[in-house]
């Protein structure tokens, strides 16, 4: 989880070099080795040698990366394509397919009302989990030939992140999986630390101030104070404010990484947060709060 900032501007950094040299990379992000190595490269790329192009063929970004900026207003939007077949409110009626309150973590094609699964999906066996459903999702008839979904597929694996947070924000609300370290090579490759601007972040925090004082001992409002936020515990103290259990459920303290991802997107990073604030889309703005923050004692 630390410096999960870094890792993701790693892999980002890292799969655009790779996506340069090897096209073919693309649309196998997560056949990770299984993808044709041109016999030739037509062109060498500064700085990247042969191991570095074969170590980044073989880990090209991680779905965890696409779940880590999903985006679950984007997700409620896309799932208008799986609405003609699908509820997802709990107690939603089944039609062509099963309702689907709270999938994620559930078994597969198990319950769900009776719902007459076919045998290919019944056959399966195990939990809806982040990579389960990142398979089915992107391609229903391979993770389950002769499933009864006759479903494409979603190809844009952004797309299936937002979908999937989405899903889970309707009650299941597991935790995010961490986005695993970002290889050699795209570190390698500088990834500019943004430096935050205090001053500029105290302007910004006119975006926060309806809900949070920051002075110390400043009363709680629609959220807590934030005075000495960072390096504090998560979802916790804070005069007793009642915080949602999805924070709660967080652990550890606010740090670079977790204060950016959390204020780059909430409900992504909390799913079922009471914090209802869209986030702030500029790095540089988010860099400048947190910079802020940390002069907040
Ligand atoms: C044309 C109708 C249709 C569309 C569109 C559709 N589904 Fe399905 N879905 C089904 C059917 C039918 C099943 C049961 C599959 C089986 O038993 O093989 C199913 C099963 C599922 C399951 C497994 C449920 C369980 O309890 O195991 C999930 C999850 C799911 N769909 C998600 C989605 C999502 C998300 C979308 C949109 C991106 C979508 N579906 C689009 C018909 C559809
Ligand atoms: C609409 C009200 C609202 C706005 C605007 C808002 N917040 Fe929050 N904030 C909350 C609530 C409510 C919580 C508690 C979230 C929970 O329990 O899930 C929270 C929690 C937090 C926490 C975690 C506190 C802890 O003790 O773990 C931080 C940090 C934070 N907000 C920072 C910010 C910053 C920085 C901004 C502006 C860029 C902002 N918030 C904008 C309502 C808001």
């Amino acid at each position: 989880m630390a410096d999960r900032f870094n890792t993701i501007a790693g892999w980002t950094l890292f799969s655009g070099i790779v996506a340069l040299g090897l096209s073919s990379i693309a649309g196998h992000y997560f056949e990770a080795g299984k993808f044709e190595k041109p016999e030739k490269p037509g062109y060498k790329i500064a700085g990247v040698s042969d191991d570095d192009e074969k170590a980044g063929g073989e880990a090209a970004a991680p779905f965890e990366s696409f779940l880590a900026t999903a985006d679950v207003a984007k997700g409620e939007a896309s799932f208008k394509k799986c609405m003609s077949c699908h509820t997802v409110d709990q107690g939603g009626a089944n039609g062509q397919g099963p309702n689907l309150y709270a999938v994620l973590g559930d078994g597969i094609a198990q319950g769900r009302g009776g719902f007459a699964f076919s045998d290919a999906l019944k056959a399966k066996g195990g939990k809806w989990d982040w990579t389960s459903l990142n398979a089915w999702l992107e391609a229903p008839s391979a993770f389950a030939s002769g499933t009864k979904m006759s479903f494409a597929g979603l190809t844009d694996p952004q797309e299936r992140a937002n979908v999937m947070v989405y899903l889970n924000s309707k009650g299941s609300n597991l935790p995010l999986p961490a986005v695993p370290a970002a290889p050699a090579a795209g570190t390698a490759a500088t990834a500019v630390a943004l430096v935050g601007d205090a001053a500029k972040g105290q302007k910004s925090f006119a975006k926060c101030a309806s809900c949070h004082t920051i002075a110390p001992g400043g009363p709680n409002g629609q959220g807590p104070n934030l005075a000495g936020i960072y390096g504090d515990k998560k979802g916790e103290g804070r005069g007793g404010f009642a915080f949602s259990d999805g924070l709660k459920a967080k652990g550890g303290t606010w740090d670079d990484a977790s204060l950016d991802a959390w204020l780059s997107n909430p409900s992504g990073y909390v799913p079922g947060t009471k914090m209802s604030f869209a986030g702030l889309s500029d790095a540089q703005e988010r860099a400048n709060v947190i910079a802020y923050l940390k002069t907040a004692k």
